[in-house]
This record gives C-alpha cells, structure tokens and sequence, in this order.
C-alpha cells in the first residue's frame, strides 16, 4: 500500500511572513492528518532556514525545488543537495518543466540533478509531462518515457525505490485546466506500467504524484483514482485554506 502525500510548490513566491504563516498552519494540518499521509513543503532556497524553524518538532517535511549536480566548487548562484541535507531538507524537487523551460535542462542533465539529489541522502521528486501541443499530438507517453529512461539510464531503476514522481501535463500548470481524473489515471497507470518493463516490485512501490492545477476542488477525485498516490500542488499550497483542505482530502483516503 501506497502512502499518500501531498507537496506544496512554493516556486518563486513568498515573504517571511508568509512563511510563518503557511507552515505553522500546514505543521498543525499536518500533525492532524498523523501517520496516514506524508504533507511537505518545497519552498525557496532562501526560506529552508526559516520553514526549518517553523516546522521543528512537527510531522511537516520539506525541500528544496531545484538542486545542483555538485555538492560544492565555483558554481556561482547554485545550492547543493550536501547544503539542503544540513537545513534537514528530505525530499528536493528536479525537472520541474518551469526549470526544463526556462533553464533549458535537458533529460540528462535532470538525471544527473536526480542522481546528486539521492547520493546524498535527499529523495529526488522527479517532474515529468508533456506540454499542449504534444498533447494534442498524442505524444505524453513519449515524453513521460524519455523523461524517466534518462533517469533508468544513469541510476538504473531500483533507484525509483527511494524516490518521487510528479506527473505535470505543462498544460495543466497554473493555468486553471486540471487533467481530468481519468485522463490522469490513464498515464499514471502507463507510467507504472514502464515501470514495471524494468521492475514490477519497484513500480508497485513508487509513490506517483499528480501536479497541475490540483486544488481543494479537484483533490478529492485524482486522489481517489487508484494510480495516484497524492499531489504536487503549486497555487494552492500558498493558500492555508486550500493546502489545508487537501491534506485532509488525502488523510481520508
Ligand atoms: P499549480 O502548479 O498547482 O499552480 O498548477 C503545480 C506545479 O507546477 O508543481
């Protein structure tokens, strides 16, 4: 069986107020929900500090949104997973298509991300999905596919035991169009599927998030389809009401 869990996306927001706030909040709904569910936050390098402090003693994780392959050196600008492990990060987010976009990462340098991540002791959330037009073109599964072979490639698959992955149709992002639940079923369920070409324990195993305009209205049918084993959620994880109600949607599965 499967645990739940729900992970906020900060992104690019936030102030440290509302980091007091939100976590303080998500800590109590978090305590709440007890053992059932995993709940954590990926904010800002900026704020991991801060979130440190606000969910110390709490069963609220969190980590990073982004790491870098190396652990230290001249790479001005960057933050190390070594670094994310010492603030007691556990999970950090690599692949997001924000990062695949706008940084121009590609599949492989997302694997190294991964790779990094893991050796050195945090769980790799890895992204992965298709943008519109490869939708239309009937292509998600392709782009699902080369996105976790990079990975398989590198790591090999017994690496997907201690780790994530978010499945976030780019066209669901921010834009207030939710996959629907079955459309979302369906590539989890293929998703799994490759999975298990390589290994059906590991596939079996591997916590399968579902990300794109999730919120408190659309949280209770992806979470109820078999497939999907929780949510990364962007938006609605800076909202107390909204991230609070979700995790109560999960709690109840
Ligand atoms: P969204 O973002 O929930 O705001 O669509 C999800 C994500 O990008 O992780």
């Amino acid at each position: 069986m499967r645990k739940p869990l729900v992970m906020g996306n900060w992104k690019l927001n936030g102030t440290k107020q509302t980091v007091k706030e939100l976590i303080g909040a998500f800590a109590e709904a978090a305590n709440k929900a007890g053992d059932k569910i995993e709940v954590a936050i990926c904010s800002p390098a900026v704020f991991i500090p801060l979130v440190e402090g606000a969910a110390a003693g709490s069963k609220l994780q969190y980590g990073s949104e982004d790491c870098d392959i190396h652990t230290q050196g001249a790479y001005t600008g960057e933050n190390s997973p070594t670094q994310f492990k010492e603030f007691g990060c556990k999970y950090a987010i690599v692949g997001h298509s924000e990062r695949r976009g706008y940084h121009k990462e590609s599949n492989e340098y997302v694997a190294q991300k991964f790779k990094s991540a893991q050796d050195n002791g945090l769980i790799p959330v890895l992204c992965i999905g298709e943008s519109e037009s490869e939708f239309e073109q009937k292509k998600t599964m392709d782009i699902c596919k080369a996105e976790l072979k990079a990975v398989i490639d590198l790591c090999g698959i017994a690496a997907f035991e201690k780790a994530v992955i978010a499945y976030e149709p780019i066209w669901a992002i921010g834009t207030g169009k939710t996959a629907t639940p079955e459309i979302a079923q369906d590539v989890h369920h293929q998703i799994r599927e490759y999975l298990k070409s390589f290994d059906a324990a590991v596939a079996d195993k591997v916590q399968i998030l579902y990300g794109g305009s999730c919120n408190a209205k659309t949280a209770p049918e992806l979470f109820g389809q078999p497939d999907i084993d929780g949510g990364l959620i962007g938006g609605a994880s800076l909202k107390v009401a909204d991230f609070t109600s979700i995790i109560e949607t999960a709690a109840k599965l």
